[in-house]
């Protein structure tokens, strides 16, 4: 692991992950390709640790010759491949750009690695194409359904988990028929610095902070496994070092509560964090609104072989990340600010809480 293409770099998890390989991997070079759309953002690669090791190249994943030719300028040996539309809700209203990215955008990427590191004799020794994907594939567990295992069938509901489940296939297709070395890992609902105010945890706490609705989608007995963002990275980290060519792995929190649960909880921190607010309670601002379309019950994962394989296991607990998660947005408003200004995001608020009712 020399010369590593981070896509998606400018992004939530792509972000912290730049800057974890950056702090972990004295020797690497991290060649982070992102299109800088909507969800992504130069605020969040400022003060990298080792900047002079980083290189930000702004550029689309599903153009060919871009892409082909960074293969070949920074001899790529390493591909984490993160880049993607990431935002369920915004699926439903605009699939196009999902299929477009996450679908189109793999292949390409797969296309560029199988040209620099197949395509001639001998093929290119230690090289890696590492695929970052989602528990959504596996659809939705009843309540007592057991955990997603790693050969638990895909059944993805939603256009983005659908997008992702084509990509995954599309890169076993790639190892099974070419012999691309990959590894891919299927991760839960991170959270934590950096993430793009649409996601439930910054959403809330931001619109708690200005006194703003918390709009909880249905009943909110929703139930996800949270995951901190840094644990996520570590696990990256660990399979890219020492997982064999070939295998895939669940990484999820072990923490499960409902969405509900999620809020209350954020209300309370927020109510200890920001005595002299105007808002406390916080919890008065929750309002139960029209559901997400096709909207997955439960998800929860297996982290067995993970685990016992290569010996991870998420360091932090959901109190100590949810503290840490508020605890950082307080502190950064400059970020929030920067973000908030972004593209679409206040269109995109409007149209999607739009049809939910009195939020809009
Ligand atoms: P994000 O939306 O915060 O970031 C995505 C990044 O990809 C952005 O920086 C964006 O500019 C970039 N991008 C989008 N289209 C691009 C294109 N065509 N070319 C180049 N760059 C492009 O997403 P995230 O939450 O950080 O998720 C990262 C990856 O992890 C995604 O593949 C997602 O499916 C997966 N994942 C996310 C979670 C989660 O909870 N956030 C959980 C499991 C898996
Ligand atoms: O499970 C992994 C997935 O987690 C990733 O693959 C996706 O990229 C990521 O966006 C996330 O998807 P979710 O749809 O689970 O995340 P989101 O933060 O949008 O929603 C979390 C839960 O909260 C979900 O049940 C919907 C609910 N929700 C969300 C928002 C934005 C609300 O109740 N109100 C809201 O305003």
């Amino acid at each position: 692991m020399k010369n590593v293409l981070v896509t998606g770099g400018a992004g939530f998890i792509g972000s912290n992950f730049v800057r974890y390989l950056l702090e972990h991997e004295a020797e690497v070079q991290v060649f982070n390709l992102d299109a800088l759309t909507y969800a992504g953002s130069l605020e969040n690669l400022k003060d990298l640790p080792h900047p002079e090791r980083h290189t930000f190249l702004q550029g689309d994943i599903c153009d060919q010759e871009l892409v082909n030719s960074i293969f070949q300028e920074y001899a790529i040996d390493t591909v984490v491949h993160f880049a993607a539309e990431s935002h369920v809700d915004r699926s439903i209203f605009e699939p196009d750009a999902f299929v477009r990215t996450n679908i189109f955008g793999t292949f390409t990427l797969l296309e560029a690695a199988k040209q620099a590191w197949l395509d001639h004799s001998p093929p290119a020794a230690e090289v890696r194409f590492h695929h970052i994907s989602t528990d959504e594939v596996f659809g939705s567990l009843s309540p007592t359904d057991p955990p997603f295992r790693e050969d638990t069938p895909y059944a993805p509901n939603s256009p983005y988990a659908a997008s992702k489940a084509a990509s995954d296939h599309l890169v076993r297709a790639y190892g099974h028929t070419y012999r691309l070395p990959y590894t891919l890992t299927n991760c839960s609902n991170n959270y934590g610095p950096y993430q793009f105010p649409e996601k439930l945890i910054p959403l809330m706490i931001l619109n708690a902070l200005e006194g703003k609705p918390l709009p909880v989608y249905g009943d909110g007995k929703q139930v996800r496994d949270w995951l901190y963002v840094e644990d996520h990275c570590e696990a990256i980290w660990l399979v890219l070092r020492r997982a064999p060519v070939g295998e895939s792995y669940n990484i999820g929190g072990g923490n499960q509560p409902t969405n509900l649960e999620i809020v209350e909880n954020l209300c309370e921190i927020l109510d200890e964090a920001v005595p002299e607010s105007p808002y406390k309670p916080h919890r008065q601002l929750i309002r139960f609104v029209t559901d997400r379309p096709g909207h997955d019950r439960r998800y929860a994962m297996d982290i067995t072989k993970i685990s016992t394989h290569l010996g991870w296991q998420p360091k932090h607990t959901l109190a100590e990340g949810l503290l840490a998660t508020v605890r950082w947005y307080l502190e950064h408003e400059e970020w929030v600010r920067a973000i908030r200004q972004r593209g679409d995001f206040k269109a995109w608020m409007q149209q999607n809480y739009a049809q939910r009712g009195e939020l809009a």
